[in-house]
């Protein structure tokens, strides 16, 4: 090949913005994951039903179809089923002797309003012995680490009866004791809030946290908390040092926040609203993740704010533009409804950056923040795209540009190729998200993709980008793919100004996506080689691209008849393959078909006597055969032969 680099033209400048952060509520990224809090369930809220939504036969309903959609196909009467066999999740009681207990969820007396449920506990104790306990699991075990303080926090109200006193520790699974502190004094009628620092002698990464009642009588319990002490930044209600400092160590320019599908909710009624989620924790309502489950809040949008200032980031923060991931298409609130949604874009914009003589500048500085904080970008809503978007993106724009035109304002798009979305109808574009979940070495096939954008009209910040597909959970391949795609970015660095690698975390408990960046448990936390791939990459960046072309000198062979192959994701057949069969378990999955077919985690088979029939196909399906992958996309494009 004859590479020519052209140095008379202008370079594109690579900008310093390239590499940011995409965090979405999905697979206990926050909750159980970034944010620390050790109580899985603190508030006795899990078990309530997202608003806009009810239980029928251990389904939600109306079906919030739209991000389980995408990980593989679905049946037509696909639902969400409830995630929770208790009513109180994460939570069970431990009882010996004499001792017997009575749980119940109630909302009589709430600790607030915004957050109604307490857990009842009725305890009858005989002896003094007998163990009458409540044990939260943690979020799948709690990290106790010997000599770390870890901050104890709970409420409670109690009747007449109950004398106490109550002991708080932490335990092994066996019930060795770690560390523990005993309250006296407990009988109480109004809620009343206890706190001390439990100091483990022993480390445990799979620790309980225990509280036992001392004696016989009825108490209420609410918003149980349990944070270690050191936290990213030293940080009051702050994040996971070990997750925290991997995502500064990337050195993100900026952090995109709440989502992802989480932003749309799985009903507009219990979509995210920012303002639930900022002041006392203890007084957050939570959010219910169309992921599958519910998110506290406690990394709310302030904690969110704080952790870009915490990491040199600028913020970037996604907001429900009335839309919601109902039902497949997404249903949008009508048209002359959503001025209470730009109000809300609006004042999120001045809590992070207006003066403190502001309504919401107010609050941020009575939060503990009277500085502004580096809020640089918005975007409307995730994922929308479409005539219906277009129209509603301009009302947003022109509310959002009037107030604040220094904010870049950001449109969302669907998956793919944003040259099929409906831009035209769209009257500014500052810039626009493209999303690109693709199979390996797609970004190789099409290192031009970028190139085949007009320019002029507007930026391009890849909003959502990974190798998912063939790569199992994110080997080499898929890190050497998403290489490729981010010097492909490089190279068009006259449209491409942002890019964010997604989904980011992934507790190993509860996997909702095929491929992320950061996994962890309770105790333990590593990067894929991706994280690795973007880190290098973005220390290396070059500063700037000048225009090249690339002569391939060709060989005498002729061209293959596909490319790509077993693990490369996706296939192009140029040969009509007619009777390909793909089968699992004997149960015919695909047949006779052409298009993009996508298999679900599991073992496939692959048949076809056309397919043999090419020295190539031959060696495919030899390859395929009773072969075991995670996703794996064919893509079979039929020649026309005639007619
Ligand atoms: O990153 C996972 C999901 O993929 C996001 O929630 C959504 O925006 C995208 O489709």
């Amino acid at each position: 090949a004859v590479i020519t680099v052209n140095t008379a033209e202008t370079a594109a400048v690579v900008p310093a913005t390239l590499h940011g952060i995409f965090f979405e509520e999905i697979s206990h990224a926050g909750e159980g994951g970034l944010y620390a809090e050790m109580v899985q369930n603190r508030g006795f809220e899990e078990s309530r039903i997202p608003a806009g939504t009810k239980l029928e036969n251990g389904f939600l309903v109306p079906t919030p179809s739209k991000p389980h959609f995408m990980l593989q196909p679905q049946p037509s009467d696909w639902k969400l089923e409830w995630p929770y066999n208790s009513q109180w999740p994460a939570w069970h009681m431990e009882t010996s002797g004499n001792a017997t207990m009575q749980l119940q969820l109630t909302q009589r007396r709430p600790l607030n309003e915004a957050t109604p449920n307490s857990l009842q506990i009725s305890i009858s104790k005989a002896e003094e012995k007998g163990r009458a306990a409540i044990v939260n699991e943690g979020f799948w075990g709690m990290n106790a680490i010997a000599g770390d303080v870890y901050n104890l926090s709970f409420y409670l109200r109690t009747d007449n009866n109950f004398k106490g006193p109550l002991t708080v520790s932490l335990q092994t699974a066996d019930n060795k004791i770690l560390a523990s502190h005993t309250f006296t004094g407990t009988r109480h009628p109004l809620w009343k809030k206890y706190s001390c620092q439990l100091v483990p002698a022993q480390s445990d990464p799979k620790a309980k946290l225990v509280l036992s009642f001392g004696s016989g009588g009825t108490c209420w319990l609410d918003f149980v908390s349990l944070f270690p002490a050191k936290t990213f930044k030293g940080r009051v209600n702050g994040l996971r040092n070990d997750i925290a400092s991997l995502i500064d160590s990337l050195r993100p320019s900026f952090i995109r926040w709440p989502g992802g599908c989480f932003v749309e909710g799985i009903t507009i009624e219990s979509a995210p609203n920012w303002k639930n989620t900022i002041g006392p924790v203890e007084k957050r309502p939570g959010t219910f993740s169309p992921w599958g489950y519910w998110s506290s809040d406690g990394l709310g949008y302030h904690e969110y704010l704080q952790f870009c200032e915490d990491v040199h980031a600028d913020a970037l923060f996604v907001f429900n533009a009335g839309v919601s991931c109902e039902y497949r298409s997404g249903t949008f609130v009508p048209d002359d409804s959503i001025a209470p949604y730009i109000q809300n874009a609006l004042d999120a914009i001045e809590y992070a950056i207006g003066p403190v003589t502001s309504t919401w500048g107010r609050v941020r500085a009575e939060n503990g923040h009277p500085a502004p904080f580096p809020l640089k970008y918005v975007e409307v809503g995730n994922e929308q795209h479409g005539p219906r978007y277009a129209k509603r993106y301009n009302v947003f724009y022109d509310a959002i540009h009037q107030r604040y035109p220094d904010i870049t304002i950001m449109a969302s798009m669907g998956i793919g190729d944003v040259n099929k979305h409906t831009l035209d109808s769209m009257k500014k574009v500052d810039m626009v998200d493209e999303h690109a979940y693709k199979d390996a070495f797609w970004s190789v096939r099409n290192f031009d993709h970028f190139d085949k954008y007009k320019r002029g009209r507007w930026d391009m910040y890849v909003g959502e980008y990974a190798t998912n597909a063939g790569v199992g959970a994110g080997n080499m391949r898929a890190a050497l793919s998403d290489a490729i795609y981010i010097l492909s970015m490089e190279k068009n660095a006259d449209l491409v100004k942002m890019s964010s690698y997604a989904p980011l975390l992934v507790n190993e408990n509860d996997v909702d996506w095929p491929v992320n960046l950061i996994h962890y448990d309770a105790s333990r936390s590593f990067a894929r080689i991706s994280y690795y791939a973007i880190k290098m990459l973005s220390e290396n960046k070059a500063a700037v691209n000048y225009p090249t072309s690339v002569n391939i000198l060709k060989d005498s062979n002729p061209a293959p008849a596909f490319s790509g192959g077993i693990g490369l994701g996706t296939w192009d057949t140029q040969a009509e393959y007619k009777d390909i069969k793909v089968t699992s378990s004997n149960k015919v999955l695909y047949e006779n078909r052409t298009g993009d077919w996508t298999f679900p985690r599991g073992k496939w088979n692959v048949s076809g006597s056309s397919l043999a029939q090419t020295a190539e196909g031959a060696q495919l399906l030899a390859m395929l055969k009773g072969h075991s992958f995670d996703t794996y996309t064919l893509t079979l494009k039929a020649r026309k032969t005639g007619g």
